[in-house]
């Protein structure tokens, strides 16, 4: 039996996507790819005012959602965190009757300032793991399904990393939208 094709919602993060590097190579990949709807939240609310409905409309019409922003002092930028703040409301995402996100994947694909294979490692301690747990914790708080990580990030020669970093995430999002995304079990 072939997987049914799964909508896969890109949120993307950037508060200066003009300056970026890593993710508008990642977004010109996400283009590409068939069954993929992007919505980038600096872009649409410029003044940070969340239009919940609409916002909450898009995630009904998806079955995977993919949080892609750069990595801003080991977390998501502040809309994101917003957008969680404002959009996942009680009797809607949890609690009582709140089971609209029930079975939708999540999925996060972050950028970071240098090797992503560092971290857990020297100054930072923590692996990405660790620090993107309380994006899983909310996930599986919604009954979400947990789908991990991926992370784009180099030291140096960033510009020669772009077209691997973005295959990379060409072929996880054409998997999402295939329906071959499997949860994270333990992603520890
Ligand atoms: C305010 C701020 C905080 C940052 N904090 C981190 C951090 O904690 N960890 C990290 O790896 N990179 C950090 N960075 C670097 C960005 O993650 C990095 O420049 C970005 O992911 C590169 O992607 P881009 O080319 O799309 O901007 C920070 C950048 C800014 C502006």
């Amino acid at each position: 039996v072939s997987p049914t094709p799964s909508r896969t919602l890109v949120l993307l993060a950037h508060p200066r996507l003009s300056a970026s590097r890593i993710n508008a190579a990642l977004l010109g990949a996400a283009r590409d790819v068939e069954g993929i709807t992007l919505h980038d939240l600096y872009h649409a609310y410029p003044d940070g005012f969340i239009d919940v409905a609409a916002e909450q409309q898009r995630l009904l019409a998806h079955d995977n959602v993919v949080l892609q922003f750069p990595i801003q002092w080991y977390a998501m930028p502040a809309l994101l965190k917003h957008w969680f703040d404002e959009v996942l409301q009680a009797g809607w995402a949890y609690g009582q009757d709140g089971h609209a996100l029930r079975g939708k994947g999540l999925f996060v694909a972050a950028t970071s300032g240098g090797d992503p294979e560092g971290y857990g490692r020297h100054a930072a301690q923590f692996t990405l793991a660790e620090l993107f747990r309380p994006i899983e914790a909310s996930a599986r708080y919604c009954g979400m399904r947990w789908l991990g990580h991926a992370a784009y990030g180099a030291n140096e020669r960033i510009n020669a990393r772009l077209p691997e970093f973005a295959a990379d995430y060409r072929a996880r999002l054409a998997a999402f939208t295939r329906g071959d995304a499997h949860p994270e079990h333990d992603s520890r």
